[in-house]
């Protein structure tokens, strides 16, 4: 009895605490996750969110999962202001204490909102193997931030870890970019079995949005077309028809500090991310265009 009267307590003093007010959306949240480095993650994290708000005008928040902090890197000549600053480890360690949309930085983009670079994660990651209820902090921290937006892209870090496990609890969809190297295409198999293990317990609403080739080298249509039959035997239909090639500008537009859209709008990159961001805003059930 006097237990249930100190939770009863402890509960009624958090919900006193100033939060922000819910909004009124309801943000699709899509995972960008693979069990290897330098398959293109970030930089299909940052091309598909920046697409959704450039060319969709859709509210978009990048969730950077990820301690090695590459999206803001990768956006760092973009952002604005940080509107309440932060870290995203202290949001997470803390519960409620302040929304994930109140320490985002704004960007030039309108409605493309990036989380700040945060090292402390990898601490946070260490440190929540003792939490009880350790996979469902991120999914409880969006909670009121999905409401102020239309789309969520967390971008993971590269292994499967409690950083990645708390994404794909959070997720309504999982996107896996592989390059065609034999050693990231092994990784997929590891990530999809992830999703599935969540899907099966803790989120029975995620969905693979699918399977994404990044890096495919034109020039190596032999051995593009073996790991392809290969890819497509193990995973069929997940394997989505629209490919990323190699195009250098990416790797110039990180380096910049800016998205491709920005960088590059007429480069090859922008074109297939273009044409990716539409075809998952479309299996997402994204709001249509709406400027
Ligand atoms: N299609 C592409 N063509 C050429 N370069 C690319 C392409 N995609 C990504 N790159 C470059 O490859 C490098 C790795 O990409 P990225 O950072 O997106 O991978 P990642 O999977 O997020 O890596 P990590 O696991 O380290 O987080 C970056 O320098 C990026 O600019
Ligand atoms: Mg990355």
């Amino acid at each position: 009895m006097r237990m249930s009267l100190g939770v009863a307590r402890a509960n009624r003093s958090r919900k006193s605490q100033k939060l922000l007010s819910p909004g009124s959306r309801n943000a699709r949240i899509l995972a960008v996750a693979a069990q290897k480095g330098g398959v293109g993650k970030t930089t299909t994290a940052v091309s598909i969110a920046s697409a959704w708000s450039r060319l969709h005008g859709l509210h978009v928040l990048v969730v950077d999962l990820d301690p090695q902090a590459n999206v803001s890197i990768s956006v760092r000549s973009q952002i604005l202001a940080n509107r309440g600053g932060g870290a995203l480890s202290d949001v997470l360690e803390n519960e409620k204490r302040l929304e994930v949309a109140e320490i985002a930085a704004e960007t030039k983009v309108d409605g493309f909102h990036v989380t700040p670079m945060d090292p402390g994660l990898q601490h946070f990651e260490d440190r929540m193997v003792s939490r009880i209820g350790k996979e469902l902090i991120l999914r409880k921290a969006l909670e009121v931030t999905r409401t102020h937006y239309d789309a969520i892209v967390i971008d993971c870090p590269p292994h499967i870890g409690g950083l990645t496990v708390n994404a794909l609890v959070a997720a309504d969809q999982v996107l896996v970019p592989t390059s065609l190297a034999a050693l990231s295409v092994s990784g997929v198999t590891g990530l999809l079995e992830a999703a599935d293990e969540v899907q099966s317990t803790l989120n029975p609403q995620l969905e693979v949005a699918g399977v994404l080739l990044t890096r495919v080298d034109g020039r190596s249509t032999r051995v593009n077309a073996s790991v392809l039959d290969m890819l497509e035997d193990s995973f069929g239909a997940l394997v989505l028809p629209q490919h990323i090639g190699v195009d250098n500008a990416l790797a110039r537009a990180q380096l910049a500090g800016e998205d491709i859209f920005e960088f590059a709008p007429s480069s090859r990159a922008a074109g297939w991310y273009g044409d990716l961001a539409t075809q998952l805003a479309d299996t997402l059930g994204l709001p249509g265009r709406v400027t």
